[in-house]
């Protein structure tokens, strides 16, 4: 064959397979049988074999790039990747209708689509040529997965027209591609992923393409990163020119003229959704005019113009077999149930809390019971209900004991409280737990010291105290299951660092009682060291707005012990840092910011700062961040849902700012 007639061929057989790929892979109706595909694929394979430079980007036979990568390379959006409000009910649904009418007028449709459970990718195209394709990553910048993404068949590697564009969609496994591979692992001994959006993305993260072209991986396109730059004036035409690119999006899409037919169209989903080739997690509801979705705009995380619709818990029936105590690091005895194990949303589940006894009480529940269980926020299993009606009568009722199961003192129910304690102090289960928790992340986040270490050392009679953790010694380290030396070295680097934290973490991690992350940084930044802490009285502390009677109280006792004096003198020893790091509020003469000065008022839900960022920002700037609006406010800042104090507000005529226009401020400095 001669060059030229190579091309031409080459060119048709493009073309040809170009088209059966579109109408298997995107509109799963193929025109021809199988074998006619893969014949003109070879016949092509071996003309880019003669003439290599036919071999293009956009050749059919180019999914599979041969090369391995070391990593992903970082890459920026051309515009950020918005993630979604929830829903959780019809009440959400018509509170965000509300919203959305209040803003554009009562003129408003909606499109609701499925709300696939994968994971979000970015695709450009650069003069029709698939260029790059990317993870969400944190909605700025992702992770370049082109090489991944171009084994995903129904992804066009060249599109209909010459364009220059970027495209969103959702990446999933279908179930049954899930159900294979997780039967292959569980045949190869390997853990199985736990549900098909871990699988998708795990295959997606993998640095060898052909791992990604074995997973069967598929994608529903969902949106143009720039609709107005095609010309469609709404998100139904975006979609149906998504369709004419060539591109793959999900079918089963409908608008709906209001609120009731957005409903319907959720009611007929809750029934049909197991009958679906992959797994859907919820309904997005979009307003359909690109015009409204402008005017309406985003937050910092999600746009105000959509919202998802996530479906209710998926319950399952199993066996509570025993009732298993836990002794917590205050000395809370928590009964746990355990399971017959059962998959739930994609997990096993085998425990679940049952938190205390007026719970097992007021659920009546039985050793043996067939019980009702959900992942509350899809996460943590809970118990939600027992079916009696189908006792046998061998079911066993459960009695809380009447001494610890840890160090067998007597146990305690104090007053006004439904949780029995152990009180005491020398218990070992409540200072292991106490060990626990002064490593966590929240406290002194020491990486690679987690439950099981802990244990280990504590059962081995290497820490007895947290004091004792900065004692710890390589030799010592390496003598642990499953320790080598260079877990080790990172665990003592870990320690060494955790040294350096700022003062409320320590406080945090020492577990005062009713001392919790929040009211540590409190203390931390009003007293700015551990020496004034210590000398605090209880005048002191409740003159502080968030202290109450209580913790300042738990505070005095905590540092009136002589164990607790001895403590921290040893961790001062060991070069533990004792003073508060973070930003200070600042008098309002030593600021020229807006704030200076000036009494706010935070009220609603933010979206990019948390209440407590806001409040340190302001209060950096030489501002005071009070809890109620009065006439002595200046500013009051509403985030979502702002309710009574924006009302006051208001109506004491005060001025009021949206959280973009704070952190505009916030960021002028
Ligand atoms: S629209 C600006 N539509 O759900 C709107 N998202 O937090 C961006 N998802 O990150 C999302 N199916 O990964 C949209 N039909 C659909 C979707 C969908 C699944 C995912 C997406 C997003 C997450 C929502």
């Amino acid at each position: 064959m001669d060059f030229q007639t190579a091309k031409t061929r080459a060119a048709e057989l493009h073309k040809l397979l170009n088209q059966y790929g579109y109408e298997y892979y995107v509109l799963d109706q193929p025109s021809v049988p199988d074998a006619e595909y893969d014949r003109l694929l070879h016949e092509l394979i071996d003309i880019e074999a003669e003439f290599t430079e036919l071999k293009t980007a956009d050749s059919p036979t180019q999914r599979v790039g041969g090369d391995i990568l070391e990593m992903f390379n970082k890459v920026e959006h051309s515009s950020q990747m918005l993630s979604l409000g929830n829903a959780f009910n019809e009440q959400d649904l018509r509170d965000f209708d509300r919203r959305v009418r209040q803003a554009v007028g009562d003129d408003v449709s909606y499109v609701c689509e499925l709300k696939i459970d994968g994971l979000a990718v970015s695709l450009r195209y650069e003069n029709g040529l698939f260029s790059l394709g990317a993870t969400r990553g944190d909605g700025t910048v992702g992770e370049d997965i082109t090489s991944n993404l171009r084994t995903i068949r129904s992804i066009p590697l060249r599109i209909q027209e010459p364009l220059t564009m970027e495209v969103r969609g959702e990446a999933y496994m279908p179930k049954r591609s899930f159900e294979a591979l997780n039967q292959a692992k569980a045949e190869k001994g390997e853990e199985p992923f736990a549900n098909p959006r871990n699988a998708a993305a795990g295959s997606l993260r993998q640095l060898d393409p052909k791992i990604a072209a074995s997973r069967n991986l598929d994608v529903f396109l969902y949106a143009v990163a720039d609709p107005g730059e095609t010309g469609v004036t709404s998100h139904s035409e975006a979609l149906d020119y998504l369709d004419t690119l060539g591109f793959k999006t999900n079918p089963e899409r409908r608008k709906a003229a209001d609120i009731e037919e957005v409903i319907q169209f959720i009611d007929g989903w809750v029934e049909k959704r197991p009958s679906l080739p992959y797994e859907i997690d919820g309904i997005v509801i979009k307003v359909d005019s690109l015009e409204q979705q402008r005017k309406l705009g985003t937050t910092a995380k999600s746009p105000r113009w959509a919202i998802a619709y996530k479906f209710p818990a998926e319950e399952v029936v199993t066996t509570l077999k025993s009732i298993e105590l836990n002794v917590g690091r205050t000395g809370v005895i928590t009964p746990t149930a355990i399971l017959e194990p059962v998959q739930v949303a994609g997990t096993t589940v085998q425990r679940a809390s049952l938190h205390n006894e007026d719970l097992i009480r007021e659920k009546d529940i039985k050793i043996g019971d067939q019980v009702v269980i959900k992942k509350a926020g899809d996460i943590i299993p809970e118990v939600v209900n027992v079916l009696a009606e189908q006792r046998t009568g061998e079911e066993v009722e459960f009695n809380m004991p009447t001494h610890c199961p840890e160090c067998e003192s007597e146990l305690v129910r104090i007053e006004g409280e439904v949780a029995l304690r152990c009180i005491n102090p020398k218990c070992p289960a409540q200072i292991r737990e106490g060990l626990i928790h002064f490593v966590s992340r929240t406290a002194m986040n020491i990486d690679g010291l987690g439950e099981k270490v802990i244990s280990q050392l504590f059962a081995e009679k290497l820490i007895e105290d947290v004091a004792d953790l900065y004692k710890l010694t390589k030799e010592q380290l390496l003598g642990l299951e499953r320790m080598g030396e260079k877990s080790v070295n990172n665990l003592l680097t870990a320690i060494e660092a955790s040294k350096e934290n700022s003062l409320e973490k320590l406080l945090f991690g020492l577990g005062i009682r009713h001392v919790g992350a929040k009211a540590a940084k409190t203390l931390a930044q009003e007293f700015d060291a551990m020496d004034k802490l210590m000398l605090a009285t209880k005048e002191d502390l409740v003159a502080i707005n968030e202290i109450g009677e209580k913790m300042a109280d738990a505070v005095v006792t905590f540092f009136e012990s002589e164990e607790v004096r001895e403590l921290i003198a040893e961790l001062k020893a060991e070069g533990l840092n004792m003073d508060y790091k973070g930003p200070k509020p600042v008098a309002p003469e030593e600021s020229n910011s807006f704030f200076a000065g000036k009494t706010v008022v935070l009220t609603g839900k933010l979206e990019q700062l948390s209440r407590n960022e806001a409040k340190e920002q302001i209060e950096a700037l030489g501002g005071k961040v009070a809890g109620s609006v009065s006439k002595k406010t200046d500013l009051v800042i509403a985030g979502e849902d702002a309710g009574s104090k924006l009302a006051k507000a208001e109506s004491l005529g005060i001025e009021v700012w949206d959280e973009a226009r704070m952190l505009e401020e916030l960021t002028q400095n």
